[in-house]
């Protein structure tokens, strides 16, 4: 017993304590001011705004920011990038590669399911060290990038083919057994998380930014495993009988690629702004929403 009443540590304010004080005064008075500073600095230097600005070599040159898509990458449009910017004479038209040029293969299902859109946008736009690579900011805009990171992702990975009894099917999978937490449009705000009481919040498919920083394979495993403590439940072996759907690993990869239609398309954004009179009317919609919501500041200016 008494060997628990000793005291285990001993205090001594001479050498611990106040070392430890002073390197944190020290800390305070020359790091902090200094951090300030350079934060200071930084904040000044930032361009905002006009993509076409963006796209100059002297504001990319130094910055390397990513520059999200203004809306979801197609993957269509991408192939049209492809061809513009020549991609094809290093990677062929079917991605496998040239011969003497590249020996990458973009069609593996393998290297892409590891590969985060985010890093591929990073690549594409700023080129890597130590490889001479066609930079895409240089003839190209940011969202013709994303676009083009999303076709280089369909040469192994595809998205569901829109209209398909497969995607029918999928949608109605995840109606089933997934919209509850995530929602049906996928922004997390299903019925069991109405009062908020899930924590975390079950994730927005709509968020970009999260879904460009994941590979597949973490999305593979997420939904496959589930995600122990945050009420993400593992689907792997499960079953929806009522669909006659079993939750094998081929139907996981169905879960995933319909994961990333949320936040990418294959439709074209650019037949949406083209001819095509029910595209428009489609696309007409969020432009409207915005004038609406522009109009009153406009007016008070
Ligand atoms: C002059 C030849 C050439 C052209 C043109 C070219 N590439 Fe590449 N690309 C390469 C080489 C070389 C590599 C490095 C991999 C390798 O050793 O084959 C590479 C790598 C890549 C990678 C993988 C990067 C990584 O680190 O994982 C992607 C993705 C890619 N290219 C896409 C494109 C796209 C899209 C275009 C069109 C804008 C393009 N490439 C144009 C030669 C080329
Ligand atoms: C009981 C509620 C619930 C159900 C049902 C559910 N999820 Fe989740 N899900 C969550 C929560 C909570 C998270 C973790 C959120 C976080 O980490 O921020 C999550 C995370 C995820 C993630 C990981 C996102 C990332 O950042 O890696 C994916 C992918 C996912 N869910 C897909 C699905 C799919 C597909 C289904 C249906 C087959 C499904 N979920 C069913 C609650 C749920």
């Amino acid at each position: 017993m008494t060997r628990f009443n000793k005291p285990v540590f001993k205090f001594n304010p001479y050498s611990g304590f106040a070392g430890v004080a002073t390197s944190l005064l020290v800390l305070l008075l020359v790091v902090l001011p200094a951090v300030t500073l350079v934060t200071g600095c930084a904040e000044q230097v930032k361009v905002s705004g006009d993509d076409t600005q963006l796209v100059s070599k002297n504001v990319t040159k130094g910055g390397r920011e990513a520059i999200y898509p203004d809306d979801r990458p197609s993957e269509p449009d991408g192939k049209v990038v492809y061809e513009k910017l020549s991609c094809a004479e290093c990677h062929g038209a079917d991605g496998k590669g040239v011969s003497g040029k590249s020996t990458l293969d973009l069609t593996s299902k393998e290297y892409m399911r590891k590969q985060k859109p985010i890093d591929q946008y990073m690549f594409l736009a700023f080129g890597k060290d130590g490889l001479t690579h066609p930079l895409t900011l240089e003839k190209a805009s940011s969202q013709q990038t994303w676009n083009l990171v999303y076709y280089v992702r369909s040469l192994a990975t595809p998205l569901l083919p829109m209209g398909t009894k497969d995607y029918e099917q999928v949608v109605a999978v995840f109606g089933g057994n997934c919209a509850v937490c995530h929602g049906p449009k996928g922004y997390g705000d299903g019925p069991l998380n109405k009062y908020n009481v899930l924590e975390p919040n079950p994730a927005n498919f709509q968020n970009y930014r999260r879904f460009y920083d994941r590979t597949d394979d973490v999305l593979y495993d997420h939904i496959a495993n589930g995600i122990k403590w945050e009420g993400m439940p593992g689907f792997l072996g499960k079953e929806d009988k009522a669909k006659k759907v079993k939750f094998d690993e081929a139907y996981i990869w169905k879960l995933v690629a319909y994961v990333r239609a949320f936040h990418s398309t294959n439709k074209s954004l650019l037949a949406a702004s083209g001819a095509a009179k029910d595209a428009q009317a489609d696309s007409a919609k969020p432009d409207e929403a915005k004038k609406d919501e522009a109009k009153p500041a406009g007016e008070t200016k």
